[in-house]
């Protein structure tokens, strides 16, 4: 077991740059099913959920290497439309790689990928539109039996929540079924759009993506291609957190603006000054950090439910009280109790977390819930007084790459030590 070890309360300063997203690396693995012969994803983070998706591609008879920044995967091999269990379990977004081997096998068996630690994870809205396009679906003793039959066809697909994993599982199927497929109500997020884009370089074509309506029109086959992963735009709120916790002056480097335009106005309430520049951010958190009055979670383009445990890590010691409002997943505020420990003062009820800044957080042992939960413990741990360690920190590498190392290169004192 290893956990992290930090000295709070130093002043961070320099550049961070942000690495590849999960959130896109994910749906980008999946996606290379899909494609015949090799293709090259560059600036792939190096991620524990990323080798698992790895895995998951060898198994099914893909070569998959890792190249430094790049993971090189070829499908010429492929021939197995079963992802194991343990590999599930290991990673619930793994359901993701189901529209892909659909389109490409017109068979799949993986087991269900059941809840985690945010809650319930349903697949009702995944499920529903793979049969809607054809696919027989049988749900058996936590096992899904997937097949096509004589090919899946396009359809209208109207989603009663805009939900990113049915939206990148839709698009993955209807890529090569015959026909048009719309989606409506679809997931605006920005992995969303990095995945359409790595689509169509592979051949597809895909229209509307980013917007309320995506549109893919079926084609025959796709080819590998060489494409770059977005930046991650919540290691990037994370950045900002742990900026404005510890009142300090850092830049971020390869953030797309775009992507966090909605992340960026807290800090600028919480009295932070923040200049985005074309690839970069800088953030100035000198002064006294003051309360935000209401953040609600919501689909992309508003206020993202991933961010949300780290900024409020940072409203912990922002004078006045904050109100966070959790509407996209129901067990969110497991983090909070952690922070409590170190001194915070948050009350959580519900979906509805009330923050009362206080001058200081104290070091105290704690443990990562989740990722983004985790996440928010270490941010906090830079902004409290004395000795924090973090145990249980398989979580956050499943999201940060190195996480220890980023911030110790401006000045932040984090250890990872091998218990
Ligand atoms: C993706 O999860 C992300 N994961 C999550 O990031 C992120 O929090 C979430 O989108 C929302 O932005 C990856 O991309 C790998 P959803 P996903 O389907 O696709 C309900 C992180 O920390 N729902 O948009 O699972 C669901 O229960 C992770 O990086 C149904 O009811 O999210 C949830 O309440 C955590 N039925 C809500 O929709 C369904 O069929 C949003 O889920 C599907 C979803």
């Amino acid at each position: 077991m290893q956990r992290l070890v930090i000295e709070g309360e130093k002043k961070l300063s320099g550049e961070l740059c942000v690495h590849g997203a999960k959130n896109s690396a994910l749906p980008l693995l999946a996606a290379c099913v899909l494609a015949r012969g090799e293709t090259v994803l560059g600036n792939c983070p190096k991620l524990s959920d990323v080798y698992a998706a790895c895995r998951i591609l060898s198994c099914l008879g893909c070569k998959c290497v890792r190249e430094g920044e790049k993971v090189v995967v070829n499908t010429d091999g492929l021939t197995h439309f079963d992802v194991p269990d343990e590999l599930m379990r290991e990673m619930r977004s793994s359901i993701v790689f189901l529209g892909a081997i659909l389109g490409r096998l017109g068979k799949c068996r993986l087991s269900f990928p059941g809840g985690c630690e945010l809650g319930p994870r349903p697949i009702d809205m995944h499920i529903a539109a793979l049969r809607k396009m054809g696919a027989a679906i049988k749900e058996e003793h936590g096992t899904l039996d997937c097949d096509v039959g004589n090919g899946l066809h396009g359809e209208k697909i109207v989603l009663s929540f805009p939900s990113v994993g049915a939206t990148e599982n839709i698009i993955l199927a209807a890529v090569t079924a015959k026909g048009t497929t719309v989606i409506h109500n679809a997931a605006r997020e920005p992995e969303i759009s990095d995945l359409a884009r790595f689509l169509n370089s592979c051949g597809a074509r895909i229209s509307g993506y980013g917007e309320n309506s995506v549109y893919i029109e079926g084609v025959e086959r796709l080819g590998g291609c060489e494409y770059d992963v977005m930046p991650d735009r919540i290691v990037a709120a994370t950045y900002l957190s742990a900026g404005a916790v510890t009142g300090s002056e850092i830049t971020i480097k390869n953030v797309r603006l775009s992507d966090i335009e909605a992340i960026v106005p807290v800090f600028e309430q919480m009295g932070c000054i923040v200049c985005p520049y074309s690839d970069r951010i800088y953030i100035n958190a000198k002064k006294p950090l003051k309360a935000v009055r209401t953040i609600r979670t919501m689909p992309f383009p508003g206020f993202p439910t991933d961010a949300q445990a780290v900024v409020m890590s940072a409203l912990t010691k922002a004078k006045g009280t904050s109100i966070v409002v959790e509407n996209i997943f129901q067990n969110r505020f497991r983090h909070v109790d952690e922070l409590v420990r170190m001194g915070a003062d948050i009350k959580a009820e519900g979906k509805v977390a009330v923050i009362d800044g206080v001058r200081r957080l104290y070091g105290a042992p704690v443990r990562a819930t989740d990722l983004r939960g985790g996440a928010a413990l270490v941010v906090a741990g830079l902004g409290a007084e004395g000795t924090t360690e973090v145990c249980d920190i398989k979580y956050i590498d499943r999201g940060y790459e190195n996480i220890e190392k980023a911030f110790s290169s401006v000045g932040g004192a984090v250890k990872r030590i091998q218990e």
